[in-house]
């Protein structure tokens, strides 16, 4: 008995690979002269430092900002240090595996982060889960899901505003209190972060995951068309090429099977969110067909009221309906798979803007997206609260 926990404690705190790729860190460097610039191009353009320059340099005495990944940030120090360069760490931790450490640090009763899996380029997948609950009992929980496409950031950003919102409005606010209560919430703010990191030093459009496809010069499946779901149907491609290739086979992708075993194995998920953008829709399944799903006049009922909730914050008008009659159809998604499995509240937002600023949609617009999106959520689990089956 004891040496099977051992194992399992093992298992469970065995890692990825690259558990830190999510300390990246943007300097802002300065350069005076042309002497400076030629020693900053040198960098920049070194392989081995993998810099991604944001901001370049216009005139003399004018700031660089220079995105520089985590595994670099030591050497890229010293080179700096050793050239005379004045630099300074504008952005800390560009990313958000950090603030998930510091809420679960912060709030101890209540939150605590969970290694899923481990992500195809070997990245860990970590969930926050947020649980008033004692004992190890299986409550009902809920899940809540974004960033499954890498370049929807707003959705991503979102998600970890989401957490520290629920973590510290917990015995503040009565609503989401009497919800964690009764039930545990589970938070994947990054379902895809090798797309996340390629859309930060490569590519700020790629969508997929990073897989190979074997025999084609493409990378890469649509892991909102891997779930087994009416696998490989109609709003998808047989082709690696293709944005919405739906890969091999199910759970191809290794971030859709970590999802699902973890799903499975907890047993007790009642409702499932996945957050992309952009477009301002709340749907509900199905993608895969146009027949309406046994549960679709009372997902249609606790969607218009989320959306209305929603809107009341700062206007933000969202149309509602099922997947495939709102959008287009899309077999293999994530929630007509959580809905076919037994998981009846299973909702996709698509976030802000309707296209002006698209996958693009500037940083002041992140709060004022997250605050209303808060209360569309906080609708839909209060219904799920009030009607646990
Ligand atoms: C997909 O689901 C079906 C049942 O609906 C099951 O028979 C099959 O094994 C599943 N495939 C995978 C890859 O999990
Ligand atoms: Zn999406």
């Amino acid at each position: 008995m004891r040496w099977l926990l051992l194992v399992a404690t093992l298992i469970g705190s065995s890692i990825c690979g690259r558990e830190k790729f999510l300390g990246d860190q943007v300097f802002r460097i300065n350069v005076r002269n042309g002497d400076e610039i030629s020693k900053l191009s040198w960098l920049v353009n070194s392989d081995n430092f993998k810099l991604n320059v944001w901001k370049s340099p216009s005139t003399f005495g004018r700031p660089v900002d220079v995105l520089v990944p985590s595994v670099s940030v030591q050497s890229v120090k010293s080179f700096l240090a050793s050239q005379g360069l004045e630099y300074s760490v504008t952005i800390e931790d560009l990313q958000i595996y950090h603030e998930m450490d510091s809420i679960a640090t912060d709030f101890p009763d209540l939150a605590s982060r969970v290694k899923i899996g481990c992500s195809f380029e070997k990245r860990p997948m970590y969930v926050l889960k947020f649980s008033a609950g004692r004992g190890g009992q299986r409550r009902p929980a809920m899940w809540l899901n974004a960033g499954i496409h890498s370049r929807e950031w707003v959705s991503q950003a979102t998600a970890i505003w989401t957490a520290r919102k629920i973590a510290s409005d917990y015995q503040k606010d009565p609503a989401l209190t009497s919800i964690l209560e009764k039930m545990d919430i589970f938070l994947l703010p990054v379902a895809n972060p090798d797309g996340y990191v390629y859309t930060q030093t490569h590519n700020r459009m790629w969508r997929k995951t990073r897989s190979f496809n074997p025999g084609s010069p493409c990378v890469g499946t649509d892991p909102n068309r891997n779930w087994n779901a009416s696998f490989a149907g109609q709003g998808t491609s047989a082709n690696p090429c293709s944005e919405v290739y739906h890969g091999p086979h199910a759970n191809s992708e290794v971030e859709v099977k970590s999802v699902v075993d973890f799903i499975q194995n907890h047993g007790n998920f009642k409702c499932f969110i996945d957050l992309h953008s952009y477009s301002q829709l709340l749907m509900y399944p199905y993608g895969y067909t146009v027949k309406k799903a046994r549960d679709a006049d009372e997902l249609d009922e606790v969607a218009q009221r989320a959306a209305k909730a929603l809107a009341s914050v700062s206007g933000t008008e969202y149309q509602v309906g099922p997947t495939c009659t709102t959008v287009y159809p899309a077999s293999g998604s994530s929630i007509d798979w959580a809905y076919d499995n037994g998981i009846k509240y299973a909702f996709t937002f698509e976030l802000r803007d309707t296209g002006h600023y698209g996958f693009l949609l500037p940083a002041n617009q992140i709060i004022p997206t997250a605050e209303e999106t808060w209360l569309g959520l906080k609708t839909i689990m209060e219904h799920v609260r009030d009607h646990l089956y």
